[in-house]
């Protein structure tokens, strides 16, 4: 392939470090995404995949280090201007991030009340399409705490994506969901990959990542140990690469 038929870059992170304190998480991380691609982020717990995604959309403040998005770094940004850029990214946060005192309709209104400038009619009909696809029609005037776990996870996904950000950042949208709740979930994320969404997937749970994925990223010891596409992360000789494949490596 050659240059100018590569792929457009949508994110890229250039020898990022941060430490808090002693405690040193990335020691120069660097990592690009591809418009389209989804790419999976494992490491083991403690690795700091959290703070990577946070640093993304500006949670978390590198000490050294490029966060480019669309070409722009990031860390140079006024809040005004970073306050932008976060309505073009989502992030379903690790513990769900949902209103818990609004309805399931309320908390999607919320995002495009406060960033559009939408009718009611066309913020309703946003939100019983976004319904129909996250598998929760009719679920409109329900609580968070009326919805089971999987639902809520759903309902956080719907969310953060419904301003229909060009990236999304998941972290560990799975975790604590059982088997059909966690296939409902990555076929959600499925749809919104074949509609053309670039993503970062924080999993621990390798099969569901393995599904969805283009490419795998490993964190370890602050550094990207590897990054390749599933095909090459599946058979990779690394032993390192090897027992995380095969869930033998969970700290
Ligand atoms: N605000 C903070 N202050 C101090 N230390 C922090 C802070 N945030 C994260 N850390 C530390 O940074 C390291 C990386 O944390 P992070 O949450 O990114 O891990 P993780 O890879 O997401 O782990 P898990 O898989 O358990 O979610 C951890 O040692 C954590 O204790
Ligand atoms: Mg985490």
């Amino acid at each position: 392939m050659s240059a100018h038929e590569s792929p457009e870059i949508v994110l890229e992170m250039r020898d990022v470090h941060k430490a808090f304190g002693a405690k040193v998480v990335h020691r120069g991380v660097s990592f690009s995404l591809r418009k389209g691609e989804m790419l999976g982020l494992f490491g083991g717990s403690g690795t700091g995949k959290s703070v990577l995604i946070r640093s993304i959309i500006g949670l978390e403040q590198p000490d050294r280090g490029e966060v480019l998005f669309e070409g722009r770094n990031l860390l140079t940004l006024t809040e005004r201007q970073l306050y932008k850029v976060r309505t073009k990214i989502g992030f379903v946060f690790q513990n769900g991030a949902l209103f818990d005192s609004l309805t399931v309709e309320e908390n999607l209104a919320y995002p495009l009340r406060a960033h559009t400038t939408l009718t009611d009619e066309e913020i309703q009909a946003r939100i019983e399409k976004m319904l129909e696809l996250i598998d929760m029609k009719g679920t409109n005037d329900l609580l968070p705490n009326e919805l089971s776990g999987g639902m809520q996870k759903r309902a956080g996904m719907a969310r953060a994506t419904i301003l229909e950000p060009s990236v999304i950042l998941f972290d560990e949208p799975t975790a604590g969901l059982d088997p059909v709740n966690t296939r409902r979930l990555t076929g959600n994320i499925t749809k919104l990959k074949d509609r053309g969404i670039t993503g970062i997937f924080v999993t621990h749970d390798i099969p569901a990542a393995f599904e969805i994925c283009d490419r795998v990223a490993i964190l370890r010891e602050g550094v990207i140990h590897v990054i390749d596409t599933v095909e090459n992360i599946k058979r990779s000789k690394d032993p390192f690469v090897q027992s995380f494949v095969q869930g033998a490596y969970y700290t």
